[in-house]
């Protein structure tokens, strides 16, 4: 099969395109034939070596959590996806497999949902990463629900356009920090009141908003932007930074957090609540709850391209590799 590998860590020039062979679908595994696998920032992480803290990396590697596509084998013992069946996976790279810049890809069983028709492969390819993320986030971590104020740092990226509309889904109020080119995009996701970070003040305009403070922020962002933004919230309220991976990430200070009396949790995603995640995330869609973010669809060779894009930090919603588009009815 085609894949874009790395034989060795390094820039964006180090993806090429190459023959390896097909993965197999041994006992509780399925093999996902891919139509588009999305672009993280997880992968140009991982392409630099940076995820060497969690597994052991097997050269050539294939970087890429989120696929969509068609079951094309199952394993024994796996029941309820039979070949053919449209999926969506976050696969298993994040054990260490190769991942989804891949004609085809492995994915345990019980991380493979079957999509309903009205399910798009170019949407249901957003969603892994970047929407279980947030779902942890807002809803497992963060209980965003009626009568709450929730303010989420990158509106307008992957992980923050689903945060924002799992907030509103949940029935919170919700602010957003953008660039002043995203506030039409991150309003039509449904956001309350959007912030423009560059302008500064950001802490007065959270407060202008919610002068009573706010009970969840989740920061998207990391990198220092939102370390002052901690007093904004009520007292019990709840700070979820997502895991950036940056060694010498700015943390929100302890003591800071616990003066206010707000509970910071780290926010990385888990292998063990992803499948519900991921199934809440493919029903929530398919019933006209929460929409795919925007959407840019890259060919699978320009996966540097769309890695240098990403790492620049400023892509609106997501961008798409494509692998197969044949496979989308
Ligand atoms: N550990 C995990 O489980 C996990 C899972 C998912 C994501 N993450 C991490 O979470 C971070 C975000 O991921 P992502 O997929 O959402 O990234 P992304 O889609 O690449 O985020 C890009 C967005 O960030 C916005 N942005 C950049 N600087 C900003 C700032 N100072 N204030 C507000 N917005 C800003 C940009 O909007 P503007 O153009 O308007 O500036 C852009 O739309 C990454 O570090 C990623 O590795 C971790």
């Amino acid at each position: 099969m085609k894949a874009m590998v790395l034989d060795r860590f390094g820039g964006p020039e180090v993806l090429h395109l190459a023959e390896i062979e097909r993965p197999v679908a041994t006992q509780g595994q399925v093999v996902v034939q891919v139509g588009y696998a999305s672009v993280n920032p997880a992968d140009w992480k991982s392409r630099e070596g940076w995820l060497a803290q969690y597994f052991q990396y097997q050269f050539p590697f294939v970087v890429g959590f989120d696929a969509a596509g068609v079951v094309a084998e199952v394993g024994e013992g796996v029941t309820g996806l039979n070949v053919g069946d449209r999926v969506v996976t976050p696969g298993n790279q994040g054990l260490g497999e190769r991942g989804s810049y891949a004609e085809y890809v492995r994915s345990a069983a019980e991380r493979v949902i079957p999509l309903p028709d009205s399910v798009t492969l170019q949407q249901a390819a957003t969603l892994p990463t970047a929407g279980m993320t947030a779902w942890k986030a807002v809803l497992d971590l963060g209980q965003a629900g009626p009568g709450k104020r929730v303010v989420v740092n990158g509106g307008a990226g992957g992980t923050g356009s689903f945060a924002v509309q799992l907030a509103k889904m949940a029935g919170a109020e919700v602010a957003a920090t953008c660039s002043p080119r995203n506030f039409d995009y991150v309003r039509a996701l449904g956001a309350d009141h959007v912030i423009d970070y560059r302008a500064g003040g950001v802490v007065e305009a959270i407060r202008a908003w919610a002068p009573d403070g706010v009970d969840l922020i989740v920061d998207t962002v990391g990198q220092g932007t939102f370390v002052d933004t901690i007093e904004t919230l009520k007292r019990g309220g709840i700070i979820c930074p997502i895991g950036t991976l940056i060694a010498d990430e700015t943390p929100y200070d302890p003591a800071r957090a616990a003066a206010a009396e707000v509970t910071v949790i780290p926010t990385v995603s888990d292998f063990e609540s992803q499948p519900r995640q991921l199934a809440g995330l493919v029903e929530a869609l398919a019933a006209g709850r929460i929409r795919a973010p925007e959407i840019t669809v890259m060919p699978l060779d320009q996966a540097g391209e769309a890695q240098r894009l990403v790492a620049a930090g400023h892509v609106r919603g997501k961008i798409l590799l494509e692998i197969n588009p044949t496979l989308e009815r």
